[in-house]
């Protein structure tokens, strides 16, 4: 079968997967109308190409806090990868390393923070957190990473409680018994996300300021107010995210959400995006209202289920030509091109 575009693997997963778990990696909210939003609404932003620009020589690379990856696009944390290919997160970890790019691996991992650090040394990492009710497991889960050389620290914010997706409620989805949340082993029981603290607040920032010295991202903000008390809080950066959809269903798609924030921010931090990024014009969409850099979740494991390390980076292969044929187009030859006049919301 010949992948040409990031919806072939989708297909593709879901022909081959077990149904619950295409439901569950495919789910969203209730109705999941924020997770089609994510993506309706690039269809809902138009180019304002310009021509005659020399780009016979692109450059396509930009810096995620100061550290040089191939183009603007990273893997967004998600957890259970040994549901989508048997090597689970060493195998996220191996194609992220040979693309040069960011994997963010979840508080969820099949595989140990060891293990993924071991699969690709050198890599770039950073290490995702949901903060537990039994701040020890947090704590020791922070400091793990970071003497691991994980290189930044992203703090879900948007899962107080886990939002309600109809499909795994029906399945009653749950890991199968051979697969652990090896990370958590002994502090958590798999099928009961109760144990996450729903009391997390602003104030905890600086108890996790005081845990290590990674720098911070916080991942799940959707208002300016947000976006400004997280500048407030002294944190490095911030993902405009809705968890691809999976909690509160009715907010806003992520790149809509995402002009607001840049508007706040103005600068004093790194803006990232995730949600709904299917096809390279999108990520290129996506750096014109300002982000820095977006990530992919699901094209990530359906990529996986594809061909594992393998079909990740055809994944990411085909994210990057589409990305730089997109910015060619519409006439950039470097990331610094990419700006605000180069896209105009439509009314359709
Ligand atoms: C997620 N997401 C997520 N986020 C997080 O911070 N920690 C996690 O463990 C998970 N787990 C997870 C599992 C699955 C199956 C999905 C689909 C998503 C959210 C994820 O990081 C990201 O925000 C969205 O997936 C982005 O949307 P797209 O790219 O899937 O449209």
């Amino acid at each position: 079968m010949a992948m040409v575009c990031l919806s072939d693997f989708e297909v593709y997963a879901k022909k081959y997967l077990p149904k619950i778990a295409w439901d569950f990696f495919a789910a969203g909210a209730d109705d999941c109308s924020t997770r089609d939003e994510n993506i309706l609404a690039y269809k809902r932003i138009r180019f304002r190409p310009r021509m005659l620009r020399d780009v016979s020589m692109m450059d396509i690379r930009t810096k995620l806090l100061g550290t040089e990856i191939s183009f603007p696009v990273g893997i967004a944390p998600t957890g259970f990868h040994q549901l989508a290919w048997p090597d689970g997160e060493k195998s996220t970890a191996r194609a992220a390393k040979a693309m040069n790019t960011c994997y963010i691996a979840s508080t969820y991992s099949t595989c140990t923070l060891e293990e993924i650090s071991a699969a690709a040394p050198g890599g770039l990492r950073w290490f995702q957190l949901y903060i537990h009710r039994n701040r020890m497991v947090s704590q020791q889960l922070v400091q793990r990473a970071e003497a691991l050389g994980f290189q930044g620290l992203v703090l879900t914010a948007d899962l107080p409680y886990t939002g309600k997706r109809r499909d795994d409620v029906r399945n009653g989805f749950c890991l199968p018994p051979h697969m652990k949340l090896k990370n958590l082993e002994g502090a958590f029981e798999v099928c009961q996300m109760s144990l996450l603290d729903p009391s997390v607040t602003w104030n905890d920032i600086y108890w996790l300021r005081s845990l290590t010295h990674l720098p911070i991202i916080i991942k799940g903000i959707l208002t300016k107010e947000d976006a400004e008390l997280a500048v407030r809080h002294g944190v490095q950066g911030i993902i405009v995210s809705n968890h691809g959809g999976r909690q509160l269903d009715g907010g806003p798609a992520t790149i809509e959400a995402l002009v607001e924030v840049v508007e706040a921010v103005q600068g004093r931090l790194e803006v990232y995006l995730d949600g709904g990024i299917r096809k390279g014009s999108d990520v290129l969409k996506a750096l014109a209202l300002g982000a820095k850099c977006v990530f992919i979740g699901r094209p990530a494991l359906w990529g996986l289920a594809y061909k594992g390390e393998e079909g990740l980076q055809e994944v990411l292969r085909i994210l990057q030509d589409e990305f730089r044929l997109s910015m060619a187009l519409a006439g950039c030859a470097s990331i610094s091109e990419i700006g605000r006049h180069l896209v105009q919301f439509s009314n359709l």
